[in-house]
């Protein structure tokens, strides 16, 4: 697979007569949202869980210096809470850009955690990607965190932000709430 994913994205999805498009977010897109969008509700969806296994080349790290951020990892029965905006087709134009790095979108049926579900979309960077990194015990992935910065700002930040935004959905997350234990004792 090539490193920059956003032609393959273009592909993927006919947005021929949607008005709008479900998104749902599990990492920055939880704290911020960079585009204009109709509707923002707190959501969930099964079977996947985040991890920091993915390589940052263009956001929180360098080509020379990768950080580490979100991708989602099959996990039967796991359920992983997150941020559903309802957005105009446009702006995956703008998020298969900011998101080419490895990250492919697919469609994930998400439940609202007010009632009710809707089908929608999800990037995600999948094994195969180039810029793919996998697993390492806690620490190692804390301590590349606390030393890598990128064009979007500190790896830290991203990382102390998430944990931040889930508490404040009431979100449960030991990988998360594990990786920023380690990072506040470095
Ligand atoms: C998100 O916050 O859902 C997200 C994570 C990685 C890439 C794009 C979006």
């Amino acid at each position: 697979m090539t490193l920059d994913t956003s032609s393959l994205n273009k592909s993927r999805h006919d947005f021929s007569g949607r008005d709008s498009v479900w998104l749902f977010g599990y990492g920055s897109l939880i704290f911020k949202a960079d585009f204009p969008y109709l509707e923002r509700r707190p959501a969930s969806i099964r079977g996947w869980a985040r991890r920091f296994w993915q390589g940052s080349h263009d956001h929180r790290g360098t080509p020379e210096a990768p950080g580490r951020v979100l991708t989602l990892i099959e996990s039967p029965g796991a359920v992983c809470a997150g941020m559903a905006y309802r957005v105009a087709p446009a702006v995956f134009d703008h998020l298969d850009v900011r998101e080419k790095n490895g990250y492919l979108r697919f469609s994930t049926p998400m439940a609202f955690t007010d009632g009710g579900h809707e089908e929608g979309l999800v990037y995600i960077a999948t094994e195969d990607n180039a810029a793919f990194l996998g697993g390492a015990p806690d620490a190692d992935i804390a301590a590349q965190i606390a030393a890598s910065h990128g064009p979007s700002g500190a790896n830290r930040d991203y990382l102390l932000e998430l944990a931040a935004a889930l508490r404040e959905l009431g979100a449960e997350d030991e990988h998360v709430f594990g990786l920023e234990a380690y990072l506040l004792r470095l």
